[in-house]
């Protein structure tokens, strides 16, 4: 049975509004999405198959946008962390394949069969909440197999229990899978490469065991630049969807390794507005903590968006905006709704006036790797935080 309330309450998330109208709010660039999917649609052979990873919101982008934009552009696959995502896919129309990265308990394993999506089992108990919730074991289910990272994942001596169950139950194994360590974190790949190898042994034990893998799958996006070799029957690609590379090391890699340049682009432009101007004499001082003195009399913008909305108060006198393509540091502390911002040099930016807090106007550009600079961390943070409930656009 399926729970009404569980169900009843996941809702399909918003695609647009009317962004101009809010505080802040986020633009997607078709143009970009279209262009990271054919980079790496072309990476792999005709049958090989790419799945997108829209988990967490599309990292940010805004999942339902995302996916349909991906679906239409050549993607095959959709991964999500939960089934309520795989849920929220379904409302809003998609069909695609979508397979369940998490872990599903009870009734999220029944809601998984009502919406046809497949999903992961990681551990002999996740195998036995399968089958309590579903006895018939209709869902079909890619095993997670550990190799190495130690995070989810079916260890290699609980195979052999895990494939005499399969057996027994008629569970529809359709899949199996693996996630590497450490693979954007370093230009040394031997350890990465010693867990594709144990993937091959483990799947290798599994057929001999009678459960032979239609689709075995490793490589997210480093893994699909750098190395063919862990394609398998496909790819699990999330950041460079997005257009953004994971990492410089992936970079410098793909270099000594003579890859094909890759030319990603930048699907996120996150947005504001100038909400107030005001002219500060030298000597003052701006924000909590009077973190930020004047040396000269300065034009103060006023920019309604802070910590709650993503934008960490790590970027306090660090971060730049952009204002009428021109670059605008923040000045003081981020506050937990607004920022301020030196427009000084930018003389005809006016109250109302859109500013780029990432992305791109004109010839400049605020990267999520500059942010991700400011803040101690990495652009997949610095998307997956931005701008939680603002309104999306997919814009051609
Ligand atoms: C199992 C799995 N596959 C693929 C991905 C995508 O990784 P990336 O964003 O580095 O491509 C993730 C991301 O966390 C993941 O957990």
């Amino acid at each position: 049975m399926v729970n009404p309330m569980t169900e009843s309450t996941i809702q399909p998330s918003p695609e647009s509004s009317v962004p101009e109208n809010g505080n802040c709010w986020i633009e997607l660039s078709k143009r970009a999405l279209d262009n990271n999917i054919a980079m790496f649609r072309k990476l792999l052979s005709p049958t090989q198959k790419l799945m997108c990873v829209v988990k967490s919101n599309a990292y940010g982008h805004g999942m339902v946008p995302i996916a349909k934009g991906v679906i239409g552009s050549g993607a095959d696959w959709l991964g999500v962390f939960s089934v309520e995502e795989g849920v929220q896919l379904r409302l809003a129309g998609i069909e695609a394949p979508v397979l369940v990265l998490g872990p599903s308990f009870g009734i999220q394993v029944t809601l998984a069969a009502k919406y046809c999506l497949d999903i992961t089992i990681a551990s002999l108990t996740g195998l036995n909440e399968y089958l309590s919730a579903l006895p018939r074991a209709t869902v079909p289910v890619h095993l997670k197999l550990e190799t190495g990272t130690h995070r989810q994942g079916i260890m290699y001596d609980e195979i052999d229990d895990i494939a005499r169950r399969i057996l027994d139950t008629q569970i529809p194994v359709v899949g199996a899978y693996t996630h590497y360590a450490d693979i954007e974190d370093t230009t040394e790949h031997a350890f990465a490469a010693g867990q594709r190898a144990q993937f091959e042994i483990s799947i290798s034990r599994l057929k001999a065991l009678g459960v032979p893998i239609a689709m075995p799958h490793t490589a997210c996006t480093a893994a699909a630049i750098l190395f063919p070799n862990t394609y398998f029957e496909m790819v699990r690609v999330g950041i460079g969807t997005y257009g953004l590379w994971p990492s410089k090391a992936t970079n410098v890699s793909a270099q000594n390794l003579g890859r094909a340049p890759l030319q990603l682009m930048p699907v996120m432009n996150w947005k504001t507005r100038i909400a107030q101007i005001k002219t500060v004499k030298s000597g003052d001082f701006v924000g909590y903590g009077r973190t930020f003195r004047t040396t000269r009399d300065t034009r103060i913008a006023i920019l309604p968006v802070g910590y709650a909305d993503g934008y960490p108060r790590s970027f306090s006198n660090a971060a730049n905006t952009l204002v009428r393509g021109m670059r605008a540091r923040v000045v003081g502390r981020v506050c937990m709704n607004l920022t301020m911002i030196d427009v000084t040099d930018i003389p005809n930016a006016t109250e109302g006036d859109a500013v780029t807090l990432l992305g791109a106007d004109g010839d400049e550009t605020v990267t999520a790797e500059q942010l991700a600079a400011c803040a101690g961390t990495i652009n997949y943070e610095i998307v997956t935080r931005a701008a939680p409930g603002a309104p999306r656009r997919l814009l051609d």
